[in-house]
């Protein structure tokens, strides 16, 4: 893969994704620039209930243009569903928002993918910039142009692809985030070296204490591995289901748990994915036993993860039976070997799954 287009500015970098830029740190002015471009259309913001609080003070504060409409939605996994899009859209129409507006997406992974969905489809498309605050969309969501929301359990069953103008990324945003939101996007910086850096993976091992750790700085070797694989593979037909590592039985168990009075973040479901998938390419592909174990043990260390209920199992399966990489009756997994690199396409048996799981809630007991 040779898209590695980098430029650096105060050490803080521009990362090229193909037809847009992720800026990381000193994003205000590029995103001044871009806004200033286009002085006739609306400005529109989509926030939760905790970016309104905590980042959108300072997108006031930072941006030039002054006339902002705010569309606000309830912060949360559970409102990534089509009803609150209806919500979204109508408070579009409200504002007069046509072609020539821009949305800006202030918020999480769910704000990303939902915000963006909902501009790529309004009046057949508006323009949408990014702008993550958390951990898990400014080194994951934000990037890559994945638009969409939840059917039901079925984790982004309803989306389409549509990059966005540009990414910016503040890293001060992280500042207004709990431990517990920090730990769940670590998982995807874990996934990163796991299915592509296998040095990286040597680094992440020793952070036993997650409030040591200077987040801004695992922010760019992420966004490297990401840019890599999307650029490679925009619209995942090969390569980019790498970043499914973890994800088949991840997404299960976090579609089941937002069912449940004890719902999951999205990062925490894949860590017990990851687990759970290093077990399958342990058993299938021949992954070292002690990597297993390292993997396994660090993952179990840090997310303190609950075991899987036996009785869910037969719904597990229901929903990984609909998961997008699936081809025909195949149920293709994305996993690792050697460890630092990806292996797609890997059919995987019901039994094995069920064997995963066994293994994850042995682990834990
Ligand atoms: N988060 C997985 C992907 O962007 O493909």
């Amino acid at each position: 893969m040779c898209y590695l287009r980098t430029t650096h500015i105060c050490n803080m970098p521009i990362i090229d994704v193909g037809t847009y830029q992720v800026h990381v740190g000193d994003c205000w002015a590029p995103l001044n620039q871009l806004i200033a471009s286009r002085p006739q259309g609306k400005l529109l913001v989509i926030v939760d209930g905790n970016t309104r609080r905590h980042c959108l003070p300072l997108l006031r504060q930072k941006l030039e243009r002054r006339d902002l409409t705010i569309i606000s939605v309830p912060a949360g996994e559970s409102f990534k569903h089509i009803d609150t899009c209806t919500r979204i859209w109508q408070q579009m129409l409200d504002a007069g928002a046509d072609r020539s507006s821009l949305v800006i997406n202030l918020g999480g992974g769910v704000i990303g993918d939902m915000g963006g969905f909902c501009a790529a489809t309004f009046k057949r498309g508006m323009d949408f910039v990014q702008v993550p605050t958390t951990l898990l969309s400014q080194v994951d969501a934000s990037i890559g142009g994945k638009l969409g929301v939840d059917f039901g359990a079925l984790k982004n069953g309803i989306g389409l692809f549509c990059n966005p103008l540009g990414v910016f990324i503040e890293p001060a945003f992280l500042l207004s985030l709990s431990p517990r939101e920090l730990r769940s996007g670590y998982a995807e910086v874990i996934k990163h070296s796991l299915i592509a850096d296998a040095a990286q993976w040597e680094r992440l091992r020793r952070f036993t204490n997650l409030d040591q750790v200077n987040w801004s700085e695992l922010l760019t070797p992420s966004l490297l591995i990401k840019q890599q694989i999307v650029s490679a593979d925009p619209f995942e037909k090969g390569a980019r289901k790498a970043l499914n590592f973890g994800h088949t039985i991840g997404h299960a168990a976090e579609g089941l748990a937002l069912q449940s009075l004890d719902p999951l973040l999205h990062g925490e479901a894949v860590a017990v994915g990851m687990i759970c998938e290093t077990w399958l390419s342990h058993r299938l592909l021949g992954l070292p036993s002690d990597q297993l174990n390292d993997i396994s043990s660090y993952l179990v260390r840090l997310y303190k993860p609950k075991p899987l209920d036996k009785n869910d199992f037969p719904a597990y399966l229901e929903l990984i039976a609909q998961d997008k990489k699936n081809e025909g009756d195949e149920w293709l997994f994305s996993l690792i070997h050697p460890l630092g690199r990806a292996v797609i396409n890997q059919p995987v048996s019901p039994q094995l799954i069920v064997e995963s799981m066994a293994y994850f809630n042995q682990l834990i007991s």
